[in-house]
């Protein structure tokens, strides 16, 4: 991507529009994400604001303002009515508050992966535990084919729609690890021509990938932004659209709960007294996204380096990237296998010393995670990265594996 003069807009020379170390080499956006100096200083403004006059402020002032911010994500996710979102803090708790407030009757089943993030899986399980649901866990082995992924579904509904009801699946957009794309929308439509509710995690959705739910409907979405789309974190939407509302609260009730139900929009609108500024920072994440080209411009280049970056390491470390006949597993991450034979180390130990190594031994940052009887690590590409991050990134990789090769 290149200006009129030439000069590039994405690279390394955007490092310092965000608050990393300057010698730090960060390939995990993933994970945590961040956001650059200019959200932080208007995040930071508003909290500023807050404080100068808490009632004022949390009474009164951040009600237009939570509102606008609810409009823009809306537009952004093409969600024709705003009230259909709600901000949550994290995907964590709102796929909880999907999971945990949705009134499952004894026996219903919920389809869920062996790859659905671990925090998710947790929900599940203690659901499961106090009696709540059933789980039917599909058990998925990297690189797949979009429609060997939904041939998989499929039989899946098949085989256990016999002995009980399907209520619910859980659907990743973008899986953890491996950090895959997801084919969800056609997985959403899928399920639900069985009678399936479709709950679609989107973690790392807003940001890397556009999202439609005018086009897909799905049940209920889920998507970070304080990871791709450059909001501080602890900001995170849930979708709903009209019909599944009623069987949603927020997992802290509100005082003005009521048995007939208040409204999604007014049961999410103030759940307990904390800090909005997260979700304020919607409007100046989008005019920087758009200062830089846009959505298409971010993820393009984002996209591209992956692939570029994905072949670099793979090459460098003679092993292979994770990808499948149609090249529809890479958004702007890209897992690569990598020379990793721990020989006296379980494998939670590897994962844990591999992270120790990487960040304070070679200042970079990706995961190692063993998937499909072989090691991997997930590199994250994003707008203040450029290939010479990735030659880094290959070289540190190197090492640790050496070292945890014992
Ligand atoms: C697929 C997926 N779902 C949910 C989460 C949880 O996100 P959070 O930590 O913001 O709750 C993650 C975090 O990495 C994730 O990758």
């Amino acid at each position: 991507m290149a200006t009129n003069e030439n000069k590039p807009i994405f690279g390394r020379h955007l490092r310092p529009d965000f608050l990393l170390e300057s010698k730090y080499v960060p390939l995990n956006h993933g994970s945590f994400g961040t956001y650059p100096r200019s959200i932080h200083k208007k995040f930071r403004e508003f909290q500023d604001k807050v404080e100068e006059h808490p009632d004022r402020f949390n009474r009164i002032e951040v009600n237009p303002l939570l509102r606008k911010n609810r409009e823009q994500i809306a537009e952004i996710i093409n969600c024709p009515d705003p009230s259909d979102v709600a901000f949550v803090h994290n995907a964590s708790m709102g796929m909880a508050t999907v999971l945990r407030s949705f009134p499952f009757e004894k026996g219903d089943k919920v389809i869920h992966f062996n790859s659905t993030y671990v925090n998710v899986n947790a929900t599940l399980r203690y659901l499961k535990d106090i009696g709540q649901i059933e789980l039917v866990t599909v058990d998925i082995k990297y690189p797949l084919s979009d429609g060997e992924v939904l041939d998989i579904i499929r039989a899946t509904i098949q085989q256990h729609n016999q002995e009980g009801k399907i209520r619910m699946a859980v659907l990743d957009a973008i899986i953890a690890l491996p950090g895959v794309l997801f084919p969800y929308e056609a997985a959403s439509r899928l399920v639900q021509e069985h009678g399936i509710l479709s709950l679609i995690d989107a973690a790392h959705a807003a940001g890397q990938i556009p999202i439609d739910v005018s086009s897909f409907d799905p049940d209920f979405l889920v998507s970070n932004l304080h990871k791709w789309f450059y909001t501080p974190r602890g900001s995170c939407i849930l979708y709903a659209p009209k019909r599944n509302q009623r069987f949603l609260h927020p997992l802290a009730l509100e005082h003005n709960y009521t048995s007939e139900g208040n409204g999604f929009e007014q049961e999410f609108w103030n759940y307990g007294a904390h800090d909005h500024c997260t979700f304020l920072c919607v409007g100046p994440a989008i005019e920087y996204r758009k200062s830089l080209g846009g959505e298409d411009a971010i993820r393009e280049y984002c996209h591209n380096l992956a692939v570029e970056g994905g072949n670099l390491v793979a090459e460098r470390l003679g092993t292979q990237v994770m990808d499948n006949q149609d090249h529809t597993l890479i958004g702007s991450m890209v897992n690569v296998e990598i020379p990793l034979y721990p020989k006296t180390l379980r494998d939670d130990e590897v994962t844990t010393q591999f992270i120790n190594k990487i960040i304070y031994e070679q200042n970079c940052m990706t995961p190692a995670f063993k998937h499909n009887g072989k090691w991997w690590v997930r590199l994250s590409a994003q707008i203040y990265n450029d290939i010479t991050d990735f030659e880094y990134g290959a070289k540190a990789i190197e090492k640790v594996c050496q070292d945890l090769s014992i």
